[in-house]
Protein backbone atom coordinates (compact mmCIF):
# COMPACT_ATOMS: atom_id res chain seq x y z
CA UNK A 1 0.00 0.00 0.00
CA UNK A 2 1.19 3.16 -0.40
CA UNK A 3 -0.24 6.73 0.83
CA UNK A 4 0.38 8.65 -2.58
CA UNK A 5 -3.00 6.86 -4.08
CA UNK A 6 -5.96 9.37 -4.25
CA UNK A 7 -8.09 8.98 -0.67
CA UNK A 8 -11.54 7.93 -0.80
CA UNK A 9 -14.03 8.41 1.92
CA UNK A 10 -15.11 5.65 3.11
CA UNK A 11 -17.61 7.32 5.86
CA UNK A 12 -18.36 11.03 5.89
CA UNK A 13 -18.09 13.46 9.13
CA UNK A 14 -21.99 13.53 8.72
CA UNK A 15 -22.59 9.54 9.15
CA UNK A 16 -20.13 9.09 12.02
CA UNK A 17 -22.15 11.79 13.49
CA UNK A 18 -25.21 10.66 13.31
CA UNK A 19 -24.24 7.35 13.82
CA UNK A 20 -22.87 7.91 17.49
CA UNK A 21 -26.17 10.12 18.20
CA UNK A 22 -27.97 6.65 18.01
CA UNK A 23 -24.69 4.58 19.63
CA UNK A 24 -24.91 7.34 22.38
CA UNK A 25 -29.12 7.49 23.02
CA UNK A 26 -28.72 3.02 22.97
CA UNK A 27 -25.89 3.82 25.58
CA UNK A 28 -28.00 6.05 27.68
CA UNK A 29 -31.44 3.88 27.97
CA UNK A 30 -28.77 0.80 29.35
CA UNK A 31 -27.13 2.33 31.84
CA UNK A 32 -29.64 4.56 33.31
CA UNK A 33 -28.96 4.63 37.00
CA UNK A 34 -25.32 2.63 36.61
CA UNK A 35 -22.45 4.85 36.12
CA UNK A 36 -20.64 3.45 33.82
CA UNK A 37 -16.94 3.37 33.23
CA UNK A 38 -15.73 4.16 29.46
CA UNK A 39 -12.41 2.68 28.72
CA UNK A 40 -10.67 4.57 25.42
CA UNK A 41 -8.37 2.55 24.28
CA UNK A 42 -5.58 4.81 23.09
CA UNK A 43 -4.29 6.22 21.19
CA UNK A 44 -6.82 4.99 18.07
CA UNK A 45 -10.15 5.88 20.09
CA UNK A 46 -9.90 9.10 22.00
CA UNK A 47 -11.45 10.84 18.72
CA UNK A 48 -14.67 8.54 18.89
CA UNK A 49 -14.63 8.69 22.86
CA UNK A 50 -14.76 12.40 22.85
CA UNK A 51 -17.59 12.15 20.64
CA UNK A 52 -19.54 9.40 22.09
CA UNK A 53 -19.10 10.61 25.68
CA UNK A 54 -21.26 13.93 24.40
CA UNK A 55 -23.85 12.02 22.90
CA UNK A 56 -24.60 10.76 26.05
CA UNK A 57 -27.19 11.88 28.33
CA UNK A 58 -26.43 9.54 31.82
CA UNK A 59 -23.80 9.82 34.05
CA UNK A 60 -20.46 8.34 33.49
CA UNK A 61 -16.63 8.30 34.26
CA UNK A 62 -13.97 7.82 31.97
CA UNK A 63 -10.82 6.32 31.89
CA UNK A 64 -7.75 4.94 29.10
CA UNK A 65 -5.79 2.04 28.72
CA UNK A 66 -2.75 1.80 26.56
CA UNK A 67 -1.90 -1.07 24.42
CA UNK A 68 0.69 -2.16 22.03
CA UNK A 69 0.26 -5.20 19.53
CA UNK A 70 3.74 -6.23 18.26
CA UNK A 71 3.66 -7.02 14.55
CA UNK A 72 3.44 -5.00 10.89
CA UNK A 73 2.15 -1.69 10.91
CA UNK A 74 -1.03 -3.00 9.11
CA UNK A 75 -0.97 -6.83 11.26
CA UNK A 76 -1.79 -7.96 14.43
CA UNK A 77 1.39 -10.40 15.66
CA UNK A 78 -0.72 -11.85 18.36
CA UNK A 79 1.69 -10.57 20.89
CA UNK A 80 -0.08 -7.77 23.26
CA UNK A 81 1.68 -5.34 25.82
CA UNK A 82 0.20 -3.25 28.72
CA UNK A 83 1.72 0.35 27.83
CA UNK A 84 -0.50 2.09 30.52
CA UNK A 85 -2.72 0.84 32.96
CA UNK A 86 -6.62 2.30 34.05
CA UNK A 87 -6.28 4.56 36.91
CA UNK A 88 -9.91 3.52 38.05
CA UNK A 89 -10.42 0.43 40.57
CA UNK A 90 -13.27 -1.52 37.80
CA UNK A 91 -14.22 -3.86 41.07
CA UNK A 92 -18.13 -4.27 40.92
CA UNK A 93 -18.13 -1.43 38.16
CA UNK A 94 -20.20 -1.37 34.46
CA UNK A 95 -17.45 -0.86 32.28
CA UNK A 96 -17.61 0.01 28.35
CA UNK A 97 -14.33 -0.75 26.39
CA UNK A 98 -14.08 1.44 23.70
CA UNK A 99 -12.13 0.90 20.78
CA UNK A 100 -11.82 2.52 16.93
CA UNK A 101 -11.90 -0.46 15.11
CA UNK A 102 -11.71 -4.63 15.62
CA UNK A 103 -9.64 -6.21 12.85
CA UNK A 104 -8.04 -9.71 13.79
CA UNK A 105 -9.67 -9.26 17.50
CA UNK A 106 -6.48 -10.12 18.66
CA UNK A 107 -5.55 -6.91 20.99
CA UNK A 108 -9.55 -6.41 22.33
CA UNK A 109 -8.85 -10.28 23.34
CA UNK A 110 -6.04 -9.46 25.46
CA UNK A 111 -8.40 -6.68 27.14
CA UNK A 112 -11.09 -8.47 27.90
CA UNK A 113 -9.60 -10.93 29.49
CA UNK A 114 -7.54 -8.62 31.11
CA UNK A 115 -10.00 -6.76 32.95
CA UNK A 116 -12.14 -9.54 33.46
CA UNK A 117 -9.94 -10.68 36.19
CA UNK A 118 -10.30 -7.33 37.92
CA UNK A 119 -14.30 -8.61 38.73
CA UNK A 120 -16.21 -6.06 36.89
CA UNK A 121 -20.19 -5.90 37.21
CA UNK A 122 -19.88 -6.14 33.79
CA UNK A 123 -17.68 -5.49 30.71
CA UNK A 124 -19.28 -4.89 26.79
CA UNK A 125 -17.13 -3.77 23.76
CA UNK A 126 -18.42 -0.36 21.65
CA UNK A 127 -16.52 -0.37 18.84
CA UNK A 128 -16.72 2.44 16.06
CA UNK A 129 -15.69 0.48 13.13
CA UNK A 130 -15.81 -3.60 12.65
CA UNK A 131 -13.61 -5.16 10.01
CA UNK A 132 -15.43 -8.57 10.47
CA UNK A 133 -13.65 -10.55 7.76
CA UNK A 134 -10.78 -10.29 9.26
CA UNK A 135 -11.53 -11.87 12.57
CA UNK A 136 -9.24 -14.30 13.98
CA UNK A 137 -10.45 -14.21 17.60
CA UNK A 138 -14.04 -12.76 18.90
CA UNK A 139 -13.16 -10.82 21.72
CA UNK A 140 -16.52 -12.03 23.52
CA UNK A 141 -19.61 -9.20 23.69
CA UNK A 142 -19.19 -6.96 20.99
CA UNK A 143 -22.22 -4.96 21.50
CA UNK A 144 -21.83 -1.71 20.21
CA UNK A 145 -20.59 -1.73 16.59
CA UNK A 146 -20.74 1.90 14.19
CA UNK A 147 -19.78 0.14 11.18
CA UNK A 148 -18.87 -2.70 9.60
CA UNK A 149 -16.23 -2.29 6.87
CA UNK A 150 -14.55 -4.07 4.50
CA UNK A 151 -11.10 -5.52 4.14
CA UNK A 152 -9.61 -2.00 3.77
CA UNK A 153 -6.60 -0.06 5.41
CA UNK A 154 -8.73 2.93 6.78
CA UNK A 155 -7.42 6.05 8.06
CA UNK A 156 -8.58 9.27 9.85
CA UNK A 157 -11.10 10.10 12.83
CA UNK A 158 -8.62 8.77 15.16
CA UNK A 159 -7.16 5.89 12.97
CA UNK A 160 -3.46 6.22 12.15
CA UNK A 161 -1.27 5.42 9.38
CA UNK A 162 2.18 5.28 10.83
CA UNK A 163 0.88 8.01 13.56
CA UNK A 164 -0.55 10.12 10.67
CA UNK A 165 -4.22 11.39 9.62
CA UNK A 166 -5.75 10.87 13.01
CA UNK A 167 -6.63 14.93 12.53
CA UNK A 168 -9.13 13.79 9.57
CA UNK A 169 -12.60 14.23 10.66
CA UNK A 170 -13.95 11.50 8.44
CA UNK A 171 -12.94 7.82 8.06
CA UNK A 172 -11.12 6.78 4.28
CA UNK A 173 -8.98 4.50 3.25
CA UNK A 174 -6.03 4.83 0.23
CA UNK A 175 -6.37 2.98 -3.07
CA UNK A 176 -3.63 0.71 -3.35
CA UNK A 177 -1.63 0.83 -6.64
P1 LIG B 1 -6.50 -6.18 16.09
O1 LIG B 1 -5.77 -6.63 17.31
O2 LIG B 1 -5.99 -6.86 14.85
O3 LIG B 1 -8.01 -6.28 16.21
O4 LIG B 1 -6.08 -4.70 15.84
C1 LIG B 1 -6.70 -3.66 16.43
C2 LIG B 1 -5.88 -2.42 16.32
O5 LIG B 1 -5.12 -2.35 15.09
C3 LIG B 1 -6.81 -1.25 16.30
O6 LIG B 1 -7.03 -0.81 17.61
C4 LIG B 1 -6.07 -0.26 15.46
O7 LIG B 1 -5.22 0.50 16.29
C5 LIG B 1 -5.23 -1.08 14.51
N1 LIG B 1 -5.89 -1.18 13.20
C6 LIG B 1 -6.52 -2.25 12.69
N2 LIG B 1 -7.01 -2.00 11.46
C7 LIG B 1 -6.70 -0.72 11.21
C8 LIG B 1 -6.95 0.15 10.08
O8 LIG B 1 -7.58 -0.20 9.06
N3 LIG B 1 -6.46 1.42 10.18
C9 LIG B 1 -5.78 1.86 11.27
N4 LIG B 1 -5.53 1.09 12.34
C10 LIG B 1 -5.98 -0.19 12.30
MG1 LIG C 1 -6.27 0.87 18.53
Amino acid sequence: MTLNGPMKTLISSDQIQQRIAEMGHDISQDYRDRNPVLVGVLRGSFVFLADLIRAITIPLEVDFISVESYGSQKNSSGVVRLLQDLNTNIKGRDVILVEDIVDSGITLSYLIDNLKTRGPASLVICALLDKKERRQKEPGILKYVGFTIPDKFVIGYGLDHAQQYRNLPYVSWVEEE
